[in-house]
């Protein structure tokens, strides 16, 4: 019965004590610079590509030629540049994120894949839409439609193949950016009829 309750309190009081005060006086990694916890890295992907895996869309309702390359450049350029970089330059800050958010245009593995090209599309889509817990990566519903959702994953799951030049100097933060609000941008980001962009960002 003793060895019983003596079993009890350490279950019970000393495992979340010993927990608690690792938190306050451990000095656990808190800085974007610190190395991370053990297997977090694990913890962290497990769930994100079973939960991607259950319900990625795998038919896209976009096609993947040059009018939907351009409009994802521009919602690339618009959106996402800042933290994941443009073509051939990097983000100031992208690489100093805990965790750092990816450089989407660079080479990497045996130098055919850039950024995610080696992803499925769906994978990409989901990421977009849904964002990812616990990074900066913000999910982009109610930002940006499904259609430029679309446009944007099917411009970076083709990263790693040759791109209209129109596409590749938005990209490269070289053409002034399309206007962020209403039909007319909506026209410049060669949306289909009746879409209207709702973003709040800044026009470059
Ligand atoms: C505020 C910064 C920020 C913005 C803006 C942002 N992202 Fe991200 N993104 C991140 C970070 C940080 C990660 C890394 C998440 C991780 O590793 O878990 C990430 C991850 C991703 C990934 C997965 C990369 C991989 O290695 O698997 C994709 C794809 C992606 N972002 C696409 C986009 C697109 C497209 C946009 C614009 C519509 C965008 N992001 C805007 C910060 C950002």
């Amino acid at each position: 019965m003793g060895r019983v309750l003596v079993g009890m309190l350490i279950g019970i009081v000393l495992v979340p004590a010993t927990a608690l005060m690792y938190l306050k006086y451990g000095r656990p990694p808190v800085a974007a610079a610190d190395a991370p916890f053990p297997l977090e890295k694990f913890v962290a992907d497990v769930p994100l590509k079973a939960r991607i895996e259950f319900e990625q869309v795998t038919k896209p309702p976009v096609k993947s030629d040059e009018d939907t390359f351009v409009a994802g450049a521009h919602i690339y350029a618009q959106e996402c540049a800042v933290c994941h970089g443009y073509h051939g330059q990097a983000s100031r800050f992208g690489m100093k994120m805990y965790p750092t958010a990816t450089p989407l245009w660079e080479k990497h593995g045996k130098g055919d894949v850039v950024g995610v090209s080696d992803d499925p599309l769906g994978e990409t889509y989901w990421k977009v839409e849904n964002g990812i817990r616990l990074s900066g990566m913000p999910g982009f519903k109610g930002i940006l439609t499904p259609a430029q959702m679309w446009q944007v994953s099917m411009l970076l799951a083709n990263a790693n193949k040759p791109l209209p030049p129109e596409a590749v100097q938005i990209l490269r933060g070289e053409a002034p950016a399309a206007g962020v609000q209403g039909e007319a941008a909506a026209a410049a980001l060669k949306l289909p009829a009746g879409y209207k962009v709702e973003v709040s960002g800044s026009a470059k």
